[in-house]
């Protein structure tokens, strides 16, 4: 058994890789920015790099994300691979995102670099757009006027449950045999945003729809709540390549890495209907 890190614990994908760990019978130590409020839980801060040296402290394996928010995400995560390197880790897994290798000189590809080069045992996972995006960020949208707001148009994607995201990462914290790989995870079928909308309708009981809209429409509304011009001008710009078709491909990595086909859309809207379902 290890002693398991896990970055972005209490987020999507976090929360629930830290369940399965914990299931499995591992140590799970939870990373937080915040105050520590338990005692699995560890400080480190990934902007200032406070508590790095105390998180990495008789740990094993790691799970590594660059928390969302800022655009220069090698800033926050070279200093961990660096620090994990130092460490001596048996395994490093960094959740990374679908199409951040497009473009070797991006900060997020950087930063993925940086630990192919760190002769640690590593994965690179790279999901595509979360299922969760829709009970979270769209969500907003969803309550308010019965719709999904995104500027891109009727292009398909294979949206992922976080779910299993997180049940690739377990299987990749805690075996060796896929060392040193990286896989683009992706759900079992492309879905356009019409569709999506009639899955979550079915399975809620509200009628939802889809909306096209333009870009900067969609910066100012993510700017109206609350995220920085260049995070929200990031955010754009990803979807402009879902948009041009580049979120569509699906891969069997789910199913090769952990055995079980990945989760429909049809099945994340039924675990979460009751979210959108009418008040
Ligand atoms: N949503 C998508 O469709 C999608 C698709 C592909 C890839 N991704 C990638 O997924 C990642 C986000 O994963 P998620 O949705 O599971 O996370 P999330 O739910 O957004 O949660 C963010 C996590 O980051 C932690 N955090 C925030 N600021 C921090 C800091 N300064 N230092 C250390 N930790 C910090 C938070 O924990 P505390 O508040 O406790 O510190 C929280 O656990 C991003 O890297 C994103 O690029 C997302």
């Amino acid at each position: 058994m290890s002693r398991i890190l896990v970055v972005g614990a209490s987020g999507t994908v976090g929360s629930e890789l830290s369940r399965l760990l914990a299931a499995q019978g591992e140590t799970v130590l939870k990373a937080t920015h915040r105050t520590p409020a338990a005692a699995d839980q560890v400080h480190l801060d990934l902007v200032s790099h406070r508590g790095l040296p105390e998180a990495l402290a008789g740990v094993d394996r790691a799970f590594l994300l660059a928390p969302p928010g800022h655009v220069d995400q090698e800033a926050l995560l070279a200093p961990l691979i660096d620090a994990a390197r130092v460490h001596g880790l048996q395994k490093l897994v960094l959740m990374s995102a679908m199409g951040a290798n497009a473009d070797d000189n991006a900060p997020l590809r950087r930063a993925e670099r940086r630990l192919e080069a760190s002769g640690l045992p590593y994965n690179i996972v790279r999901p595509n757009w979360f299922m969760q995006n829709f009970n979270t960020f769209w969500l907003h949208g969803i309550q308010t006027a019965g719709q999904i707001f995104l500027p891109v148009g009727a292009a398909k994607g294979s949206f992922i449950d976080a779910r299993d995201i997180a049940a690739v990462a377990a299987r990749l914290l805690t075996s060796d045999d896929l060392a040193d790989r990286d896989f683009d995870l992706t759900g079992p079928q492309a879905l356009d945003h019409h569709e999506v909308a009639a899955i979550l309708s079915q399975a809620s009981g509200r009628p939802i729809g889809f909306t096209d809209i333009a870009p900067e429409a969609m910066l100012q509304g993510l700017m109206g709540a609350g995220l920085p011009q260049d995070y929200a001008g990031f955010l754009v710009q990803i979807l402009g390549a879902f948009k041009a078709g580049f979120a569509e491909r699906t891969t069997d990595a789910v199913r090769h890495i952990t055995g079980q086909p990945p989760r429909t859309l049809a099945q994340y809207a039924q675990d979460y209907r009751a979210i959108w379902a009418p008040a």
